[in-house]
C-alpha cells in the first residue's frame, strides 16, 4: 500500500501547507493547523472493494416506496403545529427552555391527551410523588403511565425494552448518564453519549422520545450545541416566567417547517392553548392613553397584533436611560436618533422606556414605525388613534421601508375590527385596496406618518 500523504490545514480558513506552522499567513490565527490526510488516489475496482460496497446499504431513491412518516397527534394543536403536524414515530425531539417555564408541565399534559398509549416518564429531576402531585393539579391522572425516577441510562434502556412504551419523555437529558463514562452527568461527553444512545433506542424500537433540556444564561441549550444537531427536532419554550404567555418555537425540524410557533397561556390548571393570540395580547389595552400604538408582528406564519407602549419622562440622572422590554435596544437607539433628526424633538434630557405588552418579544423591523410613533406620542402626551394599526420599517434617512407579509397583517387587523392601517407606501403597489374593508394609508417617511397620526 502506498504511504498516505498528509498536509497541514488551517482550521479557521482552510489554508494548507506541507509543514506545520504556528501562525496562519492567510487569516493570521495562531495554532490553527491540524494534520489531515491528503488522499487523492482512488482505489481500483477489486474483489475487496466489491465486498465493501456490497455490505453498505445503498438504495435507489426511486425504489423507496414507504415515504409517509407515521405521525400521530399529541392532542395539543399548538404543539402539533410546531412539530409539523404531529409526532413522527421514532423521532427524537429536544425541548429547551428556562427553568420554570413549563416544560415538565407540557410533557405531562401530552400524556393526558393520548389515551390508549403507553407512556414512560423518566425523571431525573423530580420524584414520582412530585409528578403525581402535578398530574393531580392538572386534573387528570393518565392511565398507562409509568414513572421512572432513574438517571442511569443502562437501567433506563432495560426498562424501555421491558415495558415497550409508545412514548418516552426524558426530563431532563442533563441528568441522565452512562455508567461506562467517568465524567459527571451534564458534561459534554455524557450529554453526547447519552443522547446518541437514546437516539439509537428510539430509532431501533420506533418510539418517539422527547428530551427536556435546560437553557444556559446565554440562551443556548446547556451542553453547547452538541445535541442540537443530533436530534430530529429542536423546540424552544420561551416567555417571561412572570408573564402568562409562553411561546413554543421550532428551531430545527427534520419533518416540517421551523416557521411555526405555538402559543400557550400558563393557568392554574396547566398550559392552555391560545388559538387567537391577537385578541389575547390586546385584551388589556389602554384606549386613549398616550404612548400606546398597535402594530402587527409575524410570529411563525401567523400575524399577531401587539401593543407597543412607550414612556418618555424627564431624566433625573446625568445621562438618559434607554430601556426596552421585548424590543431590540440597538434598534431603539437608532429610532430615537431618527426621531431627533427628522421630527426635531430632543430626547437627550429624557428617559425612554419601551414595552411590548403581554411579555412578547418582537424581532422584526416591521414594528419600527409603531415604536417611533409611540415615543413621539408619549413625548407630546398626545394619544394615537386607538383604531389604527401602524406598520413599517424605519430607515436611517427617516424613510418608511417595505415590509413582508403585508396581506396577512392587513387581514388580521381587519378581522379584529380595526378601522385604519398605516403602512409603507411602497407596499401599496402589491395590494388590491378594493379587497379590504379597512382604510389603508401609505406613508413615505416618518414626518408624513407623524402628520397622519398625531
Ligand atoms: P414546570 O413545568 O415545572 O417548568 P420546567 O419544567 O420548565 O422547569 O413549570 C413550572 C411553573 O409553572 C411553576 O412555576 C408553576 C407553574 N404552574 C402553573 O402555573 N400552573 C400549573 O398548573 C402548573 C403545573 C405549573
Ligand atoms: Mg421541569
Amino acid at each position: 500500500m502506498a504511504k498516505l500523504k498528509t498536509k497541514f490545514v488551517c482550521q479557521k480558513c482552510g489554508y494548507s501547507t506541507a509543514r506545520w506552522i504556528g501562525k496562519c499567513p492567510e487569516c493570521e490565527s495562531w495554532n490553527s493547523f491540524v494534520e489531515e490526510i491528503q488522499d487523492t488516489s482512488v482505489s481500483k475496482k477489486s474483489k475487496s472493494i466489491e465486498r465493501k460496497a456490497d455490505s453498505a446499504n445503498i438504495l435507489m431513491l426511486s425504489g423507496i416506496t414507504e415515504t409517509k412518516e407515521m405521525r400521530f397527534s399529541t392532542g395539543i394543536d399548538e404543539l402539533d403545529r410546531v412539530l409539523g403536524g404531529g409526532v413522527v414515530n421514532g423521532s427524537i425531539v429536544l425541548i429547551g427552555g428556562d427553568p420554570g417555564i413549563g416544560k415538565s408541565t407540557l410533557m405531562l399534559q401530552i400524556s393526558s391527551k393520548l389515551h390508549g398509549k403507553k407512556f414512560l416518564y423518566v425523571s431525573g429531576e423530580e420524584s414520582a410523588v412530585q409528578i403525581k402531585m402535578r398530574a393531580e393539579r392538572l386534573g387528570n391522572i393518565p392511565e398507562n403511565f409509568y414513572v421512572l425516577s432513574e438517571t442511569n441510562l443502562e437501567l433506563i434502556e432495560a426498562v424501555i425494552i421491558q415495558k415497550e412504551p409508545d412514548f418516552i419523555i426524558v426530563d431532563s437529558i442533563q441528568t441522565v448518564y452512562r455508567p461506562e463514562l467517568e465524567s459527571a452527568p451534564g458534561t459534554v461527553s455524557q450529554l453526547r453519549e447519552s443522547t446518541s444512545k437514546l437516539i439509537n433506542i428510539g430509532k431501533t424500537l420506533n418510539i418517539p422520545i422527547f428530551l427536556v433540556g435546560h437553557i444556559t444564561k446565554d440562551g443556548t441549550i446547556a451542553g453547547p450545541k452538541i445535541i442540537e444537531h443530533m436530534v430530529d427536532v429542536v423546540l424552544q419554550f420561551e416567555g417571561e416566567r412572570t408573564h402568562l404567555y409562553r411561546i413554543l418555537r421550532g428551531i430545527k425540524n427534520r419533518f416540517g417547517s421551523t416557521n411555526e410557533i405555538g402559543i400557550f397561556e400558563m393557568t392554574e390548571k396547566g398550559l392552555k392553548e391560545v388559538p387567537n393570540p391577537s385578541e389575547v395580547f390586546l385584551s388589556q389595552r389602554n384606549y386613549g392613553a398616550s404612548g400606546c400604538v398597535i402594530s402587527s408582528s409575524i410570529e411563525g406564519t401567523r400575524p399577531i397584533l401587539i401593543e407597543i407602549q412607550a414612556l418618555v419622562s424627564p431624566t433625573s440622572y446625568g445621562f438618559p436611560q434607554r430601556t426596552s422590554m421585548g424590543f431590540d435596544l440597538k434598534r431603539l437607539n437608532i429610532i430615537i436618533a431618527v426621531l431627533e433628526k427628522k421630527l426635531g424633538i430632543f430626547l437627550n434630557k429624557y428617559d425612554v422606556f419601551i414595552n411590548v405588552a403581554g411579555g412578547v418579544k418582537v424581532d422584526e423591523p416591521a414594528v419600527d414605525l409603531a415604536v417611533a410613533m409611540s415615543i413621539y406620542s408619549s413625548y407630546k402626551d398626545v394619544p394615537v388613534d386607538s383604531e389604527t394599526i401602524v406598520l413599517g420599517e424605519v430607515g436611517l434617512a427617516g424613510e418608511i421601508r417595505t415590509i413582508s407579509n403585508i396581506e396577512r397583517r392587513i387581514n388580521e387587523s381587519a378581522k379584529l375590527g380595526f378601522k385604519r392601517i398605516l403602512l409603507p407606501k411602497n407596499n401599496l403597489k402589491y395590494i388590491d385596496l378594493k379587497k379590504y374593508k379597512i382604510e389603508i394609508t401609505g406613508v413615505e417617511n416618518i414626518k408624513e406618518a407623524q402628520g397622519k397620526l398625531i
